[in-house]
């Protein structure tokens, strides 16, 4: 039997799609004609750059959302359903639909409801379809996912890449992966309400199994560099079990003080931005928020190229390291971590045989990140379980994961 305190065991990715499978089967009476699996993401540095033309360096992990879809036998009307909520969502794809618009039944799409995620990434889609002249139906569509809904893994991402996957193969659309990964974004800012930068969807959709991906936010090159190997070194998330809101006013709240601080600097995004242009500049040294934004995001974008280089050289210590400053900035100058999340960051990385670890994703509570020796996984479940306890926080729960491949299909249309 396992310790409770040991790492818990994966749900591996088939049976997610499984999962996909059954429910649409049991909604619909039908079986899918396409399966996709779109993975979650662990940031290993490079946090909250992204909305400021930055440089995120994340992986891919082996938690997914798995989409089953079929085309609809009622060509009027869409349906979708998730392992996650009651409920079905219905739609029709043959017009264009707004973010506002209520549902067939009435209902409004609601920003935030996992129905905006669906029913936003269908319709841009179909829109995008609709000016390539190419043709779309309706479709019925189940997804299962085993990728901590809210826990900072990038829940939604996974959520919108197979979906957007899965409607992309059936109805053959040859589109790119960062543009399908762009296109989920433009869904999610405009049907979820949530203003999120391209890393969740631009790793879903570009993820490779043994790599970390470095991607320059502006230009969007990515670059892949090679991880560990899984002897040498582990990547453990470590979930806060705090629950975070996205669309909460604070992530908002950051955008606008990155937006104010190149405004004040002149600059058109703090990827511009350096740390002498910030000190000597008196607007913004009277606007306390908007120059911790600039030196959060200006030393971070700094310190991902540097842990860039650091983990294709092989070199855990210094990327360690850079991980440690990056978790003390999050947490003392941009002020997007929680005392749960800092108690665990503090526990694991003062065990032995740990080379980093941080908080990763939005912040205000989800997963931490940690690269390790992997035999020192037990004591530091043990040790961030303890540190919880002596807090009276809410009990963490750690996961190895490992870097895998981005957005995938498992099966072709039948009668293709
Ligand atoms: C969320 C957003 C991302 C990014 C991170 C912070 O995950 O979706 O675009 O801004 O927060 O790095």
């Amino acid at each position: 039997m396992r310790s409770p305190n040991s790492p818990e065991h994966e749900a591996p990715p088939d049976a997610t799609a499984r999962r996909a499978g059954e429910l649409l089967r049991s909604r619909s009476s039908l079986s899918p004609d396409v399966t996709t699996l779109a993975p979650g993401r662990v940031n290993l540095i490079g946090e909250h750059t992204d909305y400021s033309g930055g440089f995120v360096l994340p992986i891919a992990i082996d938690r997914v959302a798995s989409a089953a879809v079929v085309i609809s036998p009622d060509p009027t009307r869409s349906r979708i359903w998730t392992d996650h909520a009651q409920g079905v969502a219905t739609f029709d794809l043959r017009r264009p639909i707004s973010p506002g618009s209520p549902l067939p039944d009435g209902s409004p799409i609601t920003p935030g409801d996992w129905r905006s995620y669906a029913v936003g990434v269908l319709s841009i889609l179909a829109d995008h379809a609709r000016s390539h002249g190419a043709l779309h139906s309706n479709l019925d569509l189940a997804i299962a996912s085993d990728v901590p809904i809210g826990g900072g893994l990038s829940s939604s991402a996974s959520f919108e890449l197979s979906i957007a996957a899965a409607a992309a193969e059936i109805w053959r659309l040859e589109i790119p992966p960062l543009t399908l990964a762009s296109l989920c974004r433009t869904a999610e800012h405009r049907f979820a309400g949530v203003p999120c930068g391209l890393m969740d969807q631009a790793i879903s959709a570009l993820g490779r199994s043994g790599h970390a991906l470095l991607l320059d936010c502006r230009s969007e090159r990515a670059e892949h560099v090679p991880m560990p190997g899984e002897d040498q070194a582990a990547v453990l998330v470590i979930n806060s079990n705090v629950r975070h809101s996205l669309s909460s006013s604070r992530y908002s709240q950051r955008r606008e003080a990155c937006r104010r601080a190149a405004s004040l600097l002149g600059v058109p995004e703090l990827r511009d931005a350096t740390t002498a242009s910030i000190a000597n500049s008196a607007p913004l040294s009277r606007d306390p928020e908007a120059f911790a934004a600039a030196m959060h995001v200006t030393t971070e974008n700094a310190r991902t190229l540097s842990a860039a280089a650091a983990l294709g050289a092989g070199d855990l210590v210094e990327l360690g390291r850079l991980m440690i400053e990056s978790h003390r900035s999050l947490r003392d100058v941009y002020r997007v971590s929680c005392p749960e999340l800092d108690t665990i960051v503090d526990a694991a990385a003062s065990t032995p045989g740990v080379f980093g670890s941080r908080m990763t994703g939005g912040g205000f509570g989800g997963c931490a990140v940690v690269i390790l020796q992997p035999q020192a996984i037990p004591v530091v479940c043990e040790r961030v379980v303890s540190a919880a306890r002596d807090m009276n926080f809410p009990r963490p729960a750690s996961f190895r994961v490992r870097a895998s491949d981005g957005v995938r299909t498992l099966q072709t249309p039948r009668n293709g």
